[in-house]
Protein backbone atom coordinates (compact mmCIF):
# COMPACT_ATOMS: atom_id res chain seq x y z
CA UNK A 1 0.00 0.00 0.00
CA UNK A 2 1.70 3.40 -0.77
CA UNK A 3 1.25 5.83 1.69
CA UNK A 4 -0.91 8.86 0.17
CA UNK A 5 -1.30 12.18 1.79
CA UNK A 6 -4.27 13.29 -0.19
CA UNK A 7 -6.85 13.06 -3.18
CA UNK A 8 -7.93 15.83 -3.77
CA UNK A 9 -8.98 17.74 -7.00
CA UNK A 10 -6.72 18.44 -9.44
CA UNK A 11 -5.00 22.13 -9.50
CA UNK A 12 -3.35 23.59 -12.82
CA UNK A 13 0.44 22.90 -10.94
CA UNK A 14 -0.50 19.25 -11.50
CA UNK A 15 -0.73 19.46 -14.97
CA UNK A 16 2.44 18.80 -16.22
CA UNK A 17 2.74 15.55 -13.61
CA UNK A 18 -0.39 14.00 -15.12
CA UNK A 19 0.60 14.96 -18.54
CA UNK A 20 3.83 12.84 -17.75
CA UNK A 21 1.94 9.99 -16.27
CA UNK A 22 -0.52 9.90 -19.08
CA UNK A 23 2.50 10.22 -21.56
CA UNK A 24 4.22 7.28 -19.80
CA UNK A 25 0.86 5.05 -20.25
CA UNK A 26 -0.22 5.79 -23.82
CA UNK A 27 3.34 7.30 -25.26
CA UNK A 28 1.79 10.18 -26.26
CA UNK A 29 1.80 13.87 -24.64
CA UNK A 30 -1.65 15.94 -24.50
CA UNK A 31 -1.10 19.16 -22.76
CA UNK A 32 -3.85 20.82 -24.86
CA UNK A 33 -6.28 18.26 -24.10
CA UNK A 34 -5.28 17.88 -20.13
CA UNK A 35 -5.72 22.16 -20.21
CA UNK A 36 -9.26 21.43 -21.70
CA UNK A 37 -10.04 18.56 -18.86
CA UNK A 38 -9.01 21.36 -15.70
CA UNK A 39 -11.01 23.63 -17.09
CA UNK A 40 -14.19 21.53 -17.87
CA UNK A 41 -13.60 19.54 -14.71
CA UNK A 42 -11.49 21.27 -12.51
CA UNK A 43 -13.30 23.52 -11.05
CA UNK A 44 -16.36 23.76 -8.39
CA UNK A 45 -18.82 22.07 -11.05
CA UNK A 46 -20.60 19.40 -8.44
CA UNK A 47 -21.12 16.76 -11.13
CA UNK A 48 -17.32 16.85 -12.86
CA UNK A 49 -14.36 15.36 -11.12
CA UNK A 50 -11.00 15.57 -11.93
CA UNK A 51 -9.29 14.00 -8.89
CA UNK A 52 -5.08 13.48 -8.03
CA UNK A 53 -3.69 11.05 -5.40
CA UNK A 54 -0.64 12.40 -4.26
CA UNK A 55 2.22 11.44 -1.86
CA UNK A 56 4.59 13.63 0.21
CA UNK A 57 6.97 13.30 -2.99
CA UNK A 58 4.70 13.98 -5.97
CA UNK A 59 1.20 12.81 -7.85
CA UNK A 60 1.05 9.31 -8.30
CA UNK A 61 -2.06 9.16 -10.00
CA UNK A 62 -5.16 11.04 -11.58
CA UNK A 63 -9.10 9.90 -12.07
CA UNK A 64 -11.68 11.80 -14.43
CA UNK A 65 -15.45 11.53 -14.24
CA UNK A 66 -18.21 13.23 -14.36
CA UNK A 67 -22.22 12.15 -13.64
CA UNK A 68 -24.33 12.34 -16.74
CA UNK A 69 -28.40 12.36 -16.87
CA UNK A 70 -30.42 9.93 -19.46
CA UNK A 71 -27.52 9.89 -22.12
CA UNK A 72 -28.09 6.36 -24.14
CA UNK A 73 -31.18 6.17 -22.37
CA UNK A 74 -29.92 5.60 -18.90
CA UNK A 75 -30.85 7.07 -15.91
CA UNK A 76 -28.14 9.71 -14.32
CA UNK A 77 -24.78 7.88 -13.37
CA UNK A 78 -21.65 8.52 -13.02
CA UNK A 79 -19.33 7.85 -15.65
CA UNK A 80 -15.24 7.33 -14.91
CA UNK A 81 -13.91 7.80 -18.39
CA UNK A 82 -10.07 8.57 -17.57
CA UNK A 83 -7.97 6.66 -15.11
CA UNK A 84 -3.90 6.72 -14.54
CA UNK A 85 -0.93 5.73 -12.42
CA UNK A 86 2.66 6.24 -12.62
CA UNK A 87 4.28 2.64 -13.42
CA UNK A 88 6.33 2.68 -10.03
CA UNK A 89 3.60 3.71 -7.76
CA UNK A 90 1.49 0.37 -8.99
CA UNK A 91 -0.11 -2.27 -7.15
CA UNK A 92 -0.35 0.20 -3.98
CA UNK A 93 -3.95 0.62 -4.14
CA UNK A 94 -3.62 4.13 -5.67
CA UNK A 95 -6.32 3.53 -8.71
CA UNK A 96 -8.30 1.36 -5.91
CA UNK A 97 -8.55 5.25 -3.39
CA UNK A 98 -9.03 6.91 -6.34
CA UNK A 99 -12.35 5.41 -7.24
CA UNK A 100 -13.32 4.76 -4.30
CA UNK A 101 -13.43 8.78 -3.38
CA UNK A 102 -14.57 9.47 -7.01
CA UNK A 103 -17.50 6.72 -6.42
CA UNK A 104 -18.21 8.62 -2.56
CA UNK A 105 -18.72 12.04 -4.94
CA UNK A 106 -20.91 10.63 -7.38
CA UNK A 107 -23.09 9.23 -4.64
CA UNK A 108 -23.01 12.65 -2.97
CA UNK A 109 -24.03 14.01 -6.43
CA UNK A 110 -27.62 11.87 -6.11
CA UNK A 111 -26.82 8.91 -8.30
CA UNK A 112 -26.23 4.99 -7.04
CA UNK A 113 -24.27 3.60 -10.50
CA UNK A 114 -20.91 3.99 -11.77
CA UNK A 115 -19.99 3.13 -15.33
CA UNK A 116 -16.85 3.26 -17.39
CA UNK A 117 -16.05 1.79 -21.23
CA UNK A 118 -12.27 0.34 -22.31
CA UNK A 119 -10.97 -1.08 -25.09
CA UNK A 120 -11.44 -4.62 -25.08
CA UNK A 121 -7.59 -5.72 -25.18
CA UNK A 122 -6.27 -3.62 -21.98
CA UNK A 123 -6.54 -6.61 -19.79
CA UNK A 124 -5.09 -4.30 -17.47
CA UNK A 125 -7.39 -1.50 -17.10
CA UNK A 126 -10.20 -4.93 -17.13
CA UNK A 127 -8.10 -6.62 -14.27
CA UNK A 128 -8.46 -3.56 -12.52
CA UNK A 129 -12.01 -2.78 -12.77
CA UNK A 130 -13.07 -6.14 -11.70
CA UNK A 131 -11.50 -6.08 -8.75
CA UNK A 132 -13.63 -3.25 -7.67
CA UNK A 133 -17.00 -5.28 -8.36
CA UNK A 134 -17.21 -3.75 -11.62
CA UNK A 135 -19.54 -5.77 -14.58
CA UNK A 136 -20.67 -6.34 -17.78
CA UNK A 137 -22.99 -3.40 -18.66
CA UNK A 138 -26.20 -3.69 -20.54
CA UNK A 139 -24.96 -1.28 -23.31
CA UNK A 140 -22.89 -2.09 -26.46
CA UNK A 141 -20.76 0.13 -27.92
CA UNK A 142 -20.88 0.61 -31.85
CA UNK A 143 -18.64 2.41 -34.47
CA UNK A 144 -17.99 2.93 -38.14
CA UNK A 145 -15.57 4.47 -40.25
CA UNK A 146 -16.04 7.77 -41.71
C1 LIG B 1 -5.13 0.02 -14.14
C2 LIG B 1 -4.37 0.92 -13.15
C3 LIG B 1 -5.10 2.28 -13.07
C4 LIG B 1 -4.39 0.23 -11.78
O1 LIG B 1 -3.76 1.07 -10.84
P1 LIG B 1 -3.13 0.50 -9.46
O2 LIG B 1 -2.99 1.66 -8.53
O3 LIG B 1 -1.94 -0.30 -9.75
O4 LIG B 1 -4.32 -0.47 -8.99
P2 LIG B 1 -4.53 -1.05 -7.50
O5 LIG B 1 -3.23 -1.23 -6.80
O6 LIG B 1 -5.59 -0.26 -6.83
O7 LIG B 1 -5.08 -2.51 -7.88
C5 LIG B 1 -6.33 -2.99 -7.45
C6 LIG B 1 -6.57 -4.35 -8.05
O8 LIG B 1 -6.58 -4.27 -9.50
C7 LIG B 1 -6.08 -5.50 -10.05
N1 LIG B 1 -4.83 -5.22 -10.77
C8 LIG B 1 -4.13 -4.06 -10.79
N2 LIG B 1 -3.01 -4.21 -11.52
C9 LIG B 1 -3.00 -5.48 -11.99
C10 LIG B 1 -2.12 -6.23 -12.78
N3 LIG B 1 -0.96 -5.69 -13.24
N4 LIG B 1 -2.42 -7.51 -13.07
C11 LIG B 1 -3.56 -8.08 -12.60
N5 LIG B 1 -4.44 -7.42 -11.79
C12 LIG B 1 -4.17 -6.13 -11.51
C13 LIG B 1 -5.77 -6.42 -8.86
O9 LIG B 1 -6.92 -7.18 -8.60
C14 LIG B 1 -5.52 -5.40 -7.74
O10 LIG B 1 -5.78 -5.92 -6.46
P3 LIG B 1 -4.61 -6.72 -5.67
O11 LIG B 1 -3.43 -5.76 -5.61
O12 LIG B 1 -5.23 -6.99 -4.36
O13 LIG B 1 -4.32 -7.93 -6.51
C15 LIG B 1 -2.89 1.13 -13.57
O14 LIG B 1 -2.30 -0.13 -13.81
C16 LIG B 1 -2.74 1.99 -14.82
O15 LIG B 1 -2.66 3.20 -14.76
N6 LIG B 1 -2.71 1.32 -15.96
C17 LIG B 1 -2.75 2.00 -17.22
C18 LIG B 1 -4.13 2.62 -17.38
C19 LIG B 1 -4.54 2.81 -18.79
O16 LIG B 1 -4.26 1.99 -19.67
N7 LIG B 1 -5.25 3.92 -19.00
C20 LIG B 1 -5.69 4.25 -20.33
C21 LIG B 1 -7.15 3.93 -20.51
S1 LIG B 1 -8.20 4.76 -19.35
Amino acid sequence: MIHLKKIRAAKPADLPQVIEIDALITGLRKPAYWAGILRRYGGRRPRHFFLVAETEEAVQGYIVGEVRDWEFGSPPCGWVFGIGVRPHARLGAVATRMLEEICERFRRAGVDKVRTLLARDNALVLAFFRSQGMMAAPFIALERDL
